[in-house]
């Protein structure tokens, strides 16, 4: 397939401010006069924020990386998962149509796409909100025919199933991704024979699904706002690592600090971390009840029992963790950077002050499978 430059292009483009901070801290994990090796990360991000990757983003990120524009349109029109065309406001659908898939439907999967979206791949429907292509195998051939769509994989499809998701999306919901037809996950259809723990129903999904329903924005736009950005070379977030100067005085090493009294008893840390101390935990909710701990963006239902189990059960309490608490409850969690790069503290401290979150009048609306 031919792969060039769109015919219609926009103007500019420039990064949001937390995506420029995050794409300056992505530079920074590359010795100097290496910085190009961050194209790839710049250019996904760049498609993430807009959709696709524009002539202005391809020339953007050159500058950026002090390239030629030419390098960085040789890696953008190399490598498929850019697109160089604009793509459908809600989502783009790429259907895996390689043998497994072909095999079991991925032909009636794309006559779906020829009917609801456009008659021709890479095209944008009349509506706007939709695009598809046919891609090669994405590697989830036990559950075929399946689509990748926006971030997530939508298995084990029909072409039933699949007109019904499209529906969905359009009418602004997002279907919970993993296999449409009650499988939990590539297990045989006609039950375990291994893992049968699964089948106690001790997760509601297998442990992807449940990542993407927990964030539930699968096919959401990425701007830099959604969690702090993690940049952990530098420091915890991007906020610190933004402007170059900053980010050079960040590497300076740090005085030693005079040793302390019994050094040994303290847990280890990593140097400019704090180490892990347990935070104040209860050992059953207030009499009022428990915090619905799954309004924060990033805790399911899995990670709320973990938390109880932990001895947390309101926002007040986790909003109030330091540092080293923080290392503490990740340690337990068995979940390292988490915390931080959902921003759970933030999230409780304006649920305990009896505010809202874009994601807990999500959930108290019933809108997160
Ligand atoms: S053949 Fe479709 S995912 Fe592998």
């Amino acid at each position: 397939m031919l792969r060039r430059l769109h015919h219609e292009q926009p103007e500019s483009f420039a990064f949001t401010p937390a995506n420029q901070a995050w794409a300056e801290a992505q530079i920074t994990k590359y010795p100097e006069g290496r910085q190009a090796s961050a194209v790839i990360p710049l250019l996904w991000r760049a498609q993430e924020q807009e959709g696709w990757l524009t002539k202005p983003a391809i020339e953007y990120v050159a500058d950026m990386l002090d390239m030629a524009n030419i390098r960085v349109f040789e890696v953008a029109s190399f490598y498929f998962m850019f697109q160089l065309q604009p793509v459908g406001s809600v989502a783009h659908i790429q259907i895996c149509g390689t043998t497994s898939c072909m095999i079991c439907g991925a032909e009636d999967l794309i006559a779906v796409c020829r009917e609801k979206i456009a008659d021709k791949p890479h095209v944008v429907s009349a509506d706007g909100k939709f695009s598809w292509e046919e891609v090669e195998c994405l590697g989830s051939c036990t559950n075929a025919p399946m689509a990748q769509i926006g971030k997530d994989y939508y298995e084990d499809l029909t072409a039933e199933s699949f007109a019904k998701l499209i529906d969905e999306m359009a009418a602004g919901n997002v279907p919970v991704p993993g296999p449409q037809n009650g499988r939990y996950g590539a297990e045989p259809l006609s039950g375990l024979t291994s893992l049968t723990e699964y089948e106690s129903g001790k997760t509601q999904y297998n442990a992807s699904v449940q990542l993407a329903a927990d964030i539930g924005d699968t096919i959401k736009r990425i701007d830099g706002t959604e969690v702090p950005l993690l940049t952990p070379w530098q420091g915890k977030s991007t906020a610190k690592a933004a402007s170059k100067p900053a980010a050079k005085a960040a590497a300076k090493p740090k005085k030693a600090a005079a040793p302390k009294a019994k050094p040994a008893e303290a847990p280890a840390a990593a140097e400019g971390e704090a180490a892990p101390k347990k935070p104040r935990t209860l050992k059953a909710p207030r009499k009022a009840g428990a915090d619905d701990l799954k309004q924060l963006k990033g805790v399911g239902p899995k990670l709320e029992e973990k938390l109880n189990n932990l001895g947390f059960w309101h926002f007040d309490q986790i909003a109030k963790w330091t540092e080293a608490e923080v290392a503490w409850v990740d340690d337990n969690l068995s979940f390292k950077g988490r915390i931080q790069r959902d921003g759970w503290i933030e999230q409780a401290k304006t649920l305990a002050e009896g505010g809202e979150t874009a994601f807990s009048k999500k959930v108290k609306k019933g809108d997160v499978y």
